[in-house]
């Protein structure tokens, strides 16, 4: 009975204590304090307007806000970032500045299919695939997330080797993905995950869709020297609004 109870109060410390080393697992969980939650992501949220969304058959079928709604948008999901410190808590996590300078806002449902395992960047023999400069993903939930509704999964980093050819890479991600961890996220939470690491999205088993804003992120704004120039793209609408806060704190 004694190993019994030892055992459950480690288990359950374990499980409690889910904090995800960025150096260690490739990913790590943002949580920033926003009050009213549900109201706050519900005035975001897309899941009402249907109309406004287009399927996205290279993403699965995931059905994401048009763009030209999106860049109506730019400033707010520029506002939540900074407002809220998704921001600066990732640069906590990850010890580098971030700079956002893609989004994309989408939605699951049923229909969308599991999105399989794979990296945004890697080699395939010599030649390395994905952005040239270091990536982040940074993901919000815009309701609970777990599992079942389309949480992003991992294989973390520390026990998965980057195997120079992408198809043995991804079949060595499904005979592992028993070890993989899909964090549960309550509405308004965050991860942030390297372009190496591997992921998959589930497919979708419950009614509650997943909706989620995902921004690609880098570094350093001098690895993207062609949105340097148009004042409209996302990065620059970031990097202003940036400007004026830090100046404002002053
Ligand atoms: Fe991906």
């Amino acid at each position: 009975m004694f190993g019994i109870n030892l055992q459950d109060s480690f288990l359950i410390k374990w499980f409690s204590n889910r904090v995800y080393s960025f150096s260690n697992f490739g990913f790590a969980k943002i949580s920033p304090s926003i009050e009213n939650k549900k109201a706050f992501f519900e005035k975001l949220s897309f899941k009402k307007r249907k109309d406004l969304l287009i399927k996205d058959k290279k993403d699965a079928g995931a059905l994401k806000v048009k763009k030209e709604i999106l860049k109506k948008n730019y400033q707010i999901y520029t506002d939540l970032l900074l407002k809220y410190d998704y921001i600066k808590i990732a640069e906590e996590l990850i010890g580098e500045k971030v700079y956002p300078y893609i989004v994309m806002h989408l939605i699951n449902d049923k229909k969308t299919k599991e999105l399989i395992w794979h990296r945004d960047q890697y080699f395939h023999g010599k030649n390395f695939i994905g952005p040239k400069f270091k990536l982040y993903k940074l993901a919000i939930y815009l309701q609970n997330t777990n599992k079942n509704n389309g949480a992003t999964g991992f294989i973390p980093k520390l026990i998965s080797p980057r195997i120079r050819n992408r198809y043995l890479d991804t079949i060595f991600a499904y005979l592992s993905s028993f070890l993989s961890i899909h964090p549960r996220l309550s509405i308004g939470e965050a991860v942030i995950f390297s372009g190496k690491v591997m992921h998959h999205r589930p497919k979708q088993k419950n009614n509650k869709y997943r909706e989620a804003i995902i921004f690609s992120c880098t570094n350093n704004p001098n690895n993207l020297p062609n949105l340097k120039d148009d004042k409209n793209e996302f990065l620059n609408v970031f990097l202003r609004s940036k400007k004026n806060s830090e100046s404002n704190n002053k």
